[in-house]
């Protein structure tokens, strides 16, 4: 394979940012009077915000109106701002930098492919902006991963086959997503639960360009 392009998801790639994204949930589950775990927070990795409210008030056996979910939805996220505008680069996570640098050094192109609407407030926090050729993200697609919007999008916008691409995400939902845009996906995390990936790496630590050339040669 001539690799061309390596596509970062951002929470749970790059950044933990589950753990805002649980505080801030837990936050809201707290108001409604809805039960909520960090096991639960589990299901809400790589689903889009909207999807993560109905999941919440499905634990709780609640409904509400779509004006009141808008308002929910919208008090969950002024929480989770609060959360990322005190993130820095110190939480980028082990290896990633390195790895990123590498990629740039190569002539590799970069780009990010998130369903998060945060990800540039993000990217900017920890200040990574400046690796991306291309950010897509929550903003620019319509639809979620599972579907492959997201990631045909980043490559389309930087004129690269899908076969010249390779995808790092830690959700289900976004492994499916490469796989549908016929790209080579590179799970991060437990490779039980990735097993749909076409490889798994624990996280970026001691990983490198090298290792990705075996992985792709293999
Ligand atoms: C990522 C995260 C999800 C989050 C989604 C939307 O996929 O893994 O947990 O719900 O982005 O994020 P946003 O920042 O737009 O609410
Ligand atoms: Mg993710």
């Amino acid at each position: 394979m001539d690799l061309q392009l390596v596509i970062f998801d951002l929470d749970g790639v790059i950044v933990d940012t589950a753990k805002y994204h649980y505080l801030a949930w837990k936050r809201l589950g707290d108001r409604l009077g809805i039960e909520f775990t960090r096991q639960d927070n589990e299901r809400l990795k790589g689903v889009s915000r909207m999807r993560s409210l109905d999941i919440l008030l499905e634990i709780g056996g609640q409904e509400r109106t779509n004006t009141e979910k808008e308002e929910l939805a919208a008090a969950k996220n002024a929480w989770y701002v609060e959360y990322i505008n005190e993130m820095d680069s110190s939480e980028i996570l082990p290896g990633v930098l390195p790895f990123v640098a590498e990629l740039r050094a190569a002539g590799i192109k970069i780009a990010l492919g998130s369903a998060s609407k945060n990800a540039r407030t993000i990217l900017e926090k920890v200040v990574l902006t400046e690796y991306f050729d291309v950010i897509v993200d929550g903003n620019l697609v319509t639809k979620a991963k599972p579907d492959p919007e997201v990631f045909v999008l980043s490559a389309s916008l930087l004129n690269v086959a899908p076969a010249q691409a390779v995808v790092f995400e830690d959700a289900q939902a976004g492994i499916e997503a490469a796989i549908r845009a016929k790209m080579m996906a590179v799970g991060v995390g437990d490779p039980q639960v990735l097993a749909a990936a076409h490889h798994v790496i624990p996280c970026f630590a001691d990983f490198s360009l090298d290792k990705l050339n075996s992985v792709l040669k293999g």
